[in-house]
């Protein structure tokens, strides 16, 4: 695995793939099962398979923890070294946004609810970065999880609106034994939080079995579900919601199919986490 720490040379990289499959996976690094989950994946459909790892600052609001958020970069590349990864992009902030940057792209309705309201300028750096990163790269494929379902669902009408013919594939979300869905900001959790945490989890199941045993009334689902988040005293609820899988607006009846999604802090931490069902 080669690893590359400059924009330029990647670029130079990407011109040489003559026609090969090329698959991508960007992340933000402090890599767990969830990420590799993706690696594999891309490992098995490709001939050449990239990894990204940069901890993006246009993404972070300026209350938010990217002084903070966890790295470490050896364990990462034996990781991926492991997995059969042919290059690792690990891109500097003042190499990716040179002095005198100022571009921006903005999606609109898909960023009004859940973290988009939330994290106002969030979706925008991402899809800057992502945007940037596929130039960089060039890949026809790239991989991302369910657990950030709504970065998806972005990240895939931006590829639509913008011809960028790239492939995007949204892979399952891979959970602790214990249901808690895997994340880098996991690491910030006290034992005692971590088990506050779980709520989650069960808060979602609980809505998602409802919608199965065929419930329709979302909002009466929601607040049920939001009762058993509370139960828990270390956690922030900051949304539960049940919205259209493709449009991302809240539903008062479940008649398509809808992620359940919510978002809360535990202690530090600020986590996501997500179901997706069909009435
Ligand atoms: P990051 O949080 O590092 O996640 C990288 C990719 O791993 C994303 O596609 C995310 O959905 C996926 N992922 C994270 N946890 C997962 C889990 N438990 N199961 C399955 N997939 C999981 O998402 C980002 O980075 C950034 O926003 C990025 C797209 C790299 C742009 O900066």
């Amino acid at each position: 695995m080669k690893i590359v720490d400059s924009v330029n040379e990647m670029m130079k990289i990407s011109q040489t793939y003559t026609g090969k499959k090329v698959g991508f996976v960007p992340t933000m690094g402090f890599l767990h099962e969830g990420h590799l989950s993706l690696v594999k994946q891309a490992c098995k459909d490709n001939e050449i398979v990239v990894v990204s790892i940069f901890v993006n600052p246009t993404q972070f609001g300026p209350n938010e923890d990217l002084d903070s958020y966890p790295q470490d970069l050896q364990k990462d590349s034996s990781l991926l070294k492991a997995e059969g990864v042919d290059y690792l992009f690990v891109p500097k902030a003042v190499d990716m946004y040179l002095k005198g940057f100022e571009t921006s792209i903005h999606i609109s309705h898909l960023t009004d609810h859940l973290c988009g309201y939330y994290r106002p300028a969030h979706f925008d750096g991402v899809v800057l970065i992502v945007n940037k990163l596929f130039n960089v790269v060039k890949p026809k494929k790239a991989y991302f999880g369910r657990k950030d379902a709504q970065q998806f669902r972005i990240l895939r009408r931006m590829v639509k609106d913008l011809n960028m013919g790239v492939e995007v594939v949204e892979m399952p979300i891979v959970r602790e034994k214990d249901g808690l869905a895997m994340s880098s900001r996991n690491v910030y959790l006290s034992a005692e939080e971590r088990k506050n945490a779980l709520a989650l989890h069960e808060a979602l199941t609980y809505a998602l079995n409802q919608i199965k045993s065929g419930r329709i009334d979302a909002h009466k689902i929601r607040l049920e579900a939001m009762n058993i988040m509370r139960k828990h005293p270390l956690i922030r609820i900051q949304y539960f919601e049940v919205v259209d899988e493709k449009t991302l607006q809240p539903v008062s009846t479940v008649d398509s199919k809808v992620i359940i999604a919510t978002a809360a802090f535990v202690g530090k931490a600020r986590l996501i986490d997500n179901e997706i069902t069909e009435p």
